[in-house]
């Protein structure tokens, strides 16, 4: 597998952190205080996107990140509002780096794909960007992974590819193990899970009568509302109470020990929710501990319904 590596040289690290909370539940002096446990704990790949908390997110990272940009990996993505074609891409790429105060980004995801426009004049924006020395690699998040094949055989026309794809998934979300991580796996494409604590549910503080983004956001509570979900949670806080970790520990590494060693983006309010997650990357799962955790949860259906037989 080919690696993204940071401007002076050095591999992304294996946990992702993610800004999507800075400047919203997050205010500035936590986020600072998340972007610094972090840093100490290794990490140097960071996700954000344009519209995140109306731009305050890359305000508030682009601030952080100034004296030490060649050790970091930066990522962003645009597109989510106005579609992925050639002028809503420059328009929102120039808004990103101002807001990130940045000339370039190492990683541009298209944050979802745009039916309505053709992946020729999305593809060679973002080759003329990469060409022009903007970005370093090219992403995409939320595509299907045959919205991914056909975007890749254009790319690799124009002369690039796609290096990385961000979906979601989490142990109560796991629609990707059937066709994009092994698509992303055979393209050599690295594989960034958003929400590997199903957006906080895997805590297990929504089982104790807990509040947060569940509870307050309707998106999150649909996405999450299926009562084998909560079971999960439920089975994955006991599990971790026998095992003296918290379920935001495993629940993160979990995802980062599937065969493929995908990358989770790790995220929270404050710097005290963060430690848990933070310390999935120094969990070691054993295959007996990643099978038990596993069994959790309902597996998703093959890609093909004779898989059975073999
Ligand atoms: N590409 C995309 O479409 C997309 C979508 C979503 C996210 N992302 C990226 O992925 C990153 C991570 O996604 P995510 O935030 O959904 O990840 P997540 O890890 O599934 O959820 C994080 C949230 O869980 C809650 N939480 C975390 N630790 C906790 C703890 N110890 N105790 C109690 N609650 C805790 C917090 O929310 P509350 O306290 O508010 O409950 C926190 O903001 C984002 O920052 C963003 O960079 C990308």
């Amino acid at each position: 597998m080919t690696q993204m590596i940071t401007r002076a040289g050095q591999a992304i690290s294996q946990i992702t952190f993610g800004t999507m909370q800075f400047g919203g539940t997050a205010d500035e002096k936590a986020s600072r205080a998340m972007f610094d446990s972090a840093r100490t704990a290794g990490i140097n790949h960071f996700d954000t996107a344009v519209g995140y908390t109306n731009g305050a997110s890359e305000t508030i990272l682009g601030r952080m990140i100034k004296d030490k940009r060649d050790d970091l990996f930066i990522a962003s993505k645009l597109g989510y509002i106005g579609g992925t074609g050639r002028q809503n891409l420059a328009d929102q790429f120039d808004r990103s780096r101002r807001q990130l105060n940045e000339d370039a980004v190492d990683l541009l995801y298209l944050h979802r794909f745009d039916p309505e426009t053709p992946l020729a004049e999305t593809f060679e924006t973002l080759a003329q960007l990469q060409s022009n020395g903007l970005i370093r690699y090219i992403g995409v998040s939320n595509y299907a992974a045959w919205q991914v094949m056909k975007a890749q055989a254009v790319a690799k026309a124009l002369g690039t590819k796609i290096d990385a794809i961000q979906p979601m998934y989490s142990l109560v979300k796991r629609q990707s193990e059937v066709e994009i991580i092994p698509m992303a796996d055979d393209q050599d494409i690295t594989v960034v899970p958003y929400s590997p604590l199903g957006g906080g549910l895997l805590t297990g503080k929504y089982a104790a009568g807990g509040t947060g983004r569940l509870t307050e956001d309707s998106r999150y509570k649909a996405r999450y509302d299926q009562a084998w979900m909560h079971d999960t949670a439920r089975e994955l806080t006991a599990l971790a109470a026998e095992l003296g970790t918290s379920p935001a520990t495993l629940a993160v590494a979990w995802v980062k020990t599937h065969p493929t060693a995908p990358r989770p983006i790790i995220s929270a309010r404050n710097a005290t929710q963060l430690a848990p997650s933070l310390a999935a990357q120094g969990f070691d799962m054993s295959p007996e501990l990643y099978a038990k955790i596993t069994a959790l949860s309902v597996a998703p259906a093959l890609a093909t319904d004779r898989l059975e037989e073999a």
